[in-house]
């Protein structure tokens, strides 16, 4: 029975890994897990006899690739896939794929919800703000800034976005306005929602010429990676402007700089958790059992991203 190893430092809900479970075992294939793991090197012993690995941001690298000999495929439960080395996947002839989509309205939600924490002053009881009437900039908009728009629509918002490489009328029939122009979106967004995929081109791209442009009470929001935001750029913009604000799910490097100097400006998840919900470990649990199934018995490589 081939093996197919669930490998996740950051383990998914208990029944979402059940579903898992039935999902593989029906098309005759075995499921391992290796949840909490706090060390490589129980990563490499697990992956040894794996056909097929199932993770979330657990780190891929030559040196588990090396040490997984039969692997065929690896399915990262979620949409980034910035932590699997994709060179050396392919190298080996090793389908890399994504669960798109799955667990996008998990991240919308806990953005919105980091609004309005920040806004209501940590629900200290100090007076606060509300997001009615305010703008919100949605930088990259993918199946994440769509279910944002929604909400922000919802709470009687108006929803900027810039996005290249979605066709103008799609964001427009969501009833959003479209930037062309990044630095507009940045000019008019009391908020900005950073919903940008890492790679050689986003790392760094948040920078302190986009920071600046924005109103009175800029909010950045970030739920995609660290990276993208140049923190160098962060602080700087936070030393000059005494209205602008951060938040982040998962802390940045800059953490105590911030904390220390800036108190009420900024709120950061103690553990990244955009997708940490019982739905969207189910979805993107149960899709990454099923693309496993698909590609193994039929060949299926919808979602290959390598
Ligand atoms: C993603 O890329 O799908 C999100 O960042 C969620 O990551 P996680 O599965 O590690 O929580």
């Amino acid at each position: 029975m081939s093996k197919i190893l669930v490998a996740t430092e950051k383990p998914f809900a208990k029944s979402a890994v059940e579903g898992m479970g039935a999902i593989l075992n029906e098309a005759g294939l075995s499921i391992d897990t290796l949840e909490k793991y706090t060390d490589k090197s129980e990563l490499l012993e697990a992956v040894k006899d794996a056909e097929g690995l199932i993770i979330r941001s657990d780190k891929i690298d030559q040196q588990v690739i090396d040490a997984a000999q039969n692997l065929k495929i690896i399915v990262r439960a979620g949409a980034g896939y910035d932590n699997v080395d994709l060179k050396a996947a392919s190298a080996r002839d090793i389908v890399v794929m994504n669960t798109p989509g799955q667990n996008a309205n998990a991240v919308a939600e806990l953005g919105i919800g980091m609004m309005i924490y920040l806004n209501r002053s940590q629900f200290n009881g100090k007076a606060g703000t509300e997001l009615r009437s305010k703008t919100l900039g949605i930088h990259g908009y993918g199946n994440i800034g769509k279910i944002l728009a929604q909400i922000a629509h919802g709470l009687g918002m108006k929803v900027y976005a810039h996005d290249p490489f979605v066709e103008p009328k799609i964001i427009e029939d969501d009833g959003v306005i479209n930037e062309k122009d990044v630095k507009d979106l940045y000019k008019k967004s009391q908020y900005v929602s950073v919903n940008l995929p890492a790679n050689d081109k986003t790392k760094g791209m948040i920078n302190a010429d986009l920071l600046s442009l924005m109103p009175e009470g800029g909010t950045l929001v970030n739920t995609a990676r660290k990276e993208i935001i140049d923190e160098e750029s962060v602080l700087k913009v936070f030393k000059e402007r005494s209205d602008f604000r951060y938040i982040s799910d998962i802390a940045p490097d800059c953490k105590d700089e911030i904390e220390k100097n800036f108190e009420g400006r900024f709120y950061f998840t103690p553990k990244k958790m955009g997708a940490q919900t019982m739905e969207a470990n189910t979805n993107a649990g149960l899709a990454a059992a099923r693309q496993i199934v698909g590609y193994l018995s039929k060949g299926d490589k919808t979602f290959q991203v390598n």
